[in-house]
């Protein structure tokens, strides 16, 4: 089944991927003051944990408590937060025509469970469209960085962290290429570059977008 993508007419849904230590919160905080300090209304929310159904998901899991999961488990948690997070924050802010950003959507669930876990990435990615009704960023900063730079700024693990390097590498792997398969709809970084420069190109990207989704006009 090919998953053509839905995008809202209204409002700008932002995304950013990446893996550990990447510094997707640093820029996505970034990109939030900066859109907030132009009069924007801006919903900064993350997955897992964007609601509070979300919350729960994300302690279990995350925390090495929870112990092994099936990986269909696992995805099915990650699917679920997802589609409560797409329910309750991210349309209702696309139909009141404002800005969402999103540490983290349906790539990950792709790179992590897909590539990362042994299970079928096309039975993945249904569950993943499914549990999002498609619903697609207008645009996804990936910042990309090498595993081994990311997973040292950890000391203490969390159940995915804690997963060895070849799984971090497969996770890289795959959101490069989904990048790749559909530039229009990404900016691919270096996370390795200045924090500053970092943003003003996220700040660059996103410019033009406000005006194509009509959110350029501030209140
Ligand atoms: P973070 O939000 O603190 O970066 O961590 C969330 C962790 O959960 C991270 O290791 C990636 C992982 N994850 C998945 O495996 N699948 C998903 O769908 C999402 C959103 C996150």
């Amino acid at each position: 089944m090919t998953w053509p993508g839905r995008y809202t007419d209204t409002g700008l849904f932002v995304c950013f991927e990446g893996g550990e230590g990447s510094g997707k919160s640093t820029q996505s905080r970034a990109l939030h003051a900066h859109l907030t300090g132009l009069g924007h209304t801006v919903e900064l929310t993350r997955e897992p944990g964007g609601t509070a159904v979300g919350q729960e998901i994300r302690r279990i899991v995350l925390s090495p408590e929870t112990g092994v999961l099936a990986d269909r488990t696992e995805a099915l948690l990650y699917a679920a937060d997802k589609a409560e997070h797409v329910h309750q924050v991210v349309l209702p802010a696309m139909a009141r025509g404002e800005v969402v950003i999103t540490d983290r959507y349906v790539d990950s669930t792709l790179a992590y469970q897909g590539a990362g876990r042994a299970l079928a990435p096309a039975e993945v990615e249904h569950v993943a469209r499914w549990a999002t009704g498609d619903l697609r960023p207008h645009l996804t900063v990936l910042l990309d960085l090498p595993p081994e730079a990311g997973l040292g700024r950890f000391d203490g693990r969390d159940r995915i962290e804690g997963e060895p390097l070849a799984f971090h590498e497969r996770v890289r792997s795959s959101f490069l290429a989904l990048a790749a398969a559909d530039p229009e709809h990404y900016l691919v970084l270096d996370a390795r570059d200045d924090v500053e420069v970092l943003a003003a190109r996220i700040r660059d990207a996103v410019a033009p977008l406000l005006v194509a989704q009509a959110v350029g006009t501030p209140a």
